[in-house]
């Protein structure tokens, strides 16, 4: 079985360590820069811009590849997924007009109002940066500013946070029109206040199948403090919940990407594929912050370490519609990932970084390592790039044992002007998690 695979980052790593525990999968893997765990399990690999939907095809065509997964959104957007099936290749991810649920933020929402899905947010989409500075100076700024379009989750600024007066809110206003961040305009967003968590579903456009409930971590720095990043790393728990979520709380979220993959096929837009919601829990409930028509990275790696059956048979089974019938089975553990950055990531990151991974220790302690943004240099030792490196990812079962577990891998990673969120997973930052959520529900 000859599978495809799109991307080069850990999310991606995790994905061809699924596959290929298939044994007759043979993977040919296409991304911007190679990655070591995956060239050392490809059959064939082509270093090419994964939104070169030509070059891709070719490769696929060239080596019959069968099936294809497509790990980030990029390629989605300019309907990779789209040419892979006209090519007769199974791809099992979303179309160009399926993942349009991320690509616009604008459509996301108008979707959640026309098919009255709850969780929806108050939003309005901007074409100008004169209307949108005129909406903040009438309705005051205690909003969120979100680029209409892709902005690999960097584009966000909420009040409080990111800006606190109307000289602030209109100067990121300005930017996103001025440099064209996210190319379609701007939605101001009603602010809202609460925990986050990413529900990731896998779906045949019928049958949606939940997997745990997983919260990432933005922000830079210990304590959710510094800017927004694509995301430094992320934990689960063995029952699938999260220390402030309720099972009813979260059976509402999967309920509401349900609902979504339902509106997408009467809409003519039938979603194949990961899908992934990420949720704020307010006082009113579940409210959606967005949809990703992928998994998340890091989130990914939470789910597919836990996931017994191969991802190949899901895959195909999403690509072909026929999803329903036997479940996927996981481990019931709790995970924690944390991502190794260079020194001054989100910012300025440091160049020339460079890393020692003992991959084999990292294993012995429980744990496993997933590379990212590295270039191997010697066995064992790699060049970082400018964004996230590896991730390491403990398992056990407790979030407390596998934060264990991960920070004794972490320490097999050597090296200087690295990073890590040392916070994530630590029983302070979750305990903080809960009482911040009780007092956003005033007792509630
Ligand atoms: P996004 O790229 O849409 O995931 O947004 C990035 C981050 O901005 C989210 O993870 C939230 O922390 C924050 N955010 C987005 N929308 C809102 C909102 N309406 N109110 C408050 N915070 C938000
Ligand atoms: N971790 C957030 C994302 O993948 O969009």
């Amino acid at each position: 079985m000859k599978f495809l695979l799109v991307g080069g980052g850990a999310r991606e790593h995790a994905l061809g360590l699924a596959l290929t525990k298939t044994p007759d999968v043979k993977l040919f893997v296409v991304s911007k820069h190679k990655n070591p765990g995956l060239a050392a399990i490809a059959k064939q690999y082509l270093v090419a811009d994964e939104t070169n939907v030509d070059a891709v095809v070719k490769f696929a065509q060239k080596n019959k590849v069968e099936w294809a997964v497509v790990g980030p959104e990029a390629p989605l957007a300019v309907g990779l997924s789209d040419r892979l099936r006209q090519s007769g290749i199974h791809a099992c991810s979303p179309t160009k007009a399926a993942a349009e649920i991320e690509t616009s933020k604008r459509y996301m929402r108008e979707l959640l109002a026309k098919h009255k899905i709850s969780g929806n947010v108050r939003s309005v989409a901007y074409d100008s940066a004169a209307a949108a500075k005129a909406a903040l100076a009438k309705d005051g700024i205690d909003v969120a500013l979100k680029p209409v379009g892709l902005t690999g989750g960097k584009g966000v600024r909420v009040f409080g946070d990111h800006f606190t007066d109307l000289a602030g809110a209109s100067q990121y206003v300005d930017e996103v029109f001025a440099q064209r961040i996210g190319g379609e305009g701007i939605l101001i967003e009603e602010r809202l206040e609460g925990e986050e968590f990413t529900v990731q579903c896998f779906t045949d456009g019928r049958t949606v199948i939940p997997t745990v409930a997983v919260q990432d971590h933005k922000r830079l720095l210990a304590g959710d403090e510094g800017p927004n990043t694509g995301g430094m790393g992320s934990y689960s728990q063995a029952d699938g919940l999260l220390p402030f979520l309720p099972k009813k709380v979260f059976e509402e979220a999967v309920s509401i990407v349900r609902r979504i993959v339902l509106a997408l096929g009467t809409e003519g837009r039938t979603y194949v594929g990961p899908i992934y919601g990420q949720f704020m829990l307010t006082k009113d409930g579940p409210k959606v912050i967005e949809v990703n028509a992928r998994f998340g990275d890091p989130e990914a790696m939470n789910v597919l370490a836990l996931l017994q059956t191969p991802y190949a048979d899901v895959a195909i089974r999403m690509s072909e519609h026929r999803l329903g019938g036997t479940a996927p089975r996981f481990d019931s553990l709790a995970t924690v990932v944390k991502y190794v950055v260079p020194e001054g990531y989100g910012t300025k990151p440091a160049t020339g970084v460079e890393i020692k991974v003992n991959a084999a220790k990292v294993r012995s302690h429980g744990a496993e390592v997933y590379f990212a943004n590295v270039e191997e240099k010697a066995k064992g030792r790699y060049a970082c790039g400018t964004s996230r490196a590896i991730a390491v990812l403990g398992r056990g079962e407790t979030v407390h044992q596998a934060n264990d577990h991960c920070e004794a891998g972490l320490a097999e990673v050597k090296g200087e002007r690295i990073f890590v969120r040392h916070d994530i997973g630590t029983a302070t930052l979750l305990d903080r998690r809960v009482k911040h959520m009780r007092a956003v529900l005033g007792g509630k």
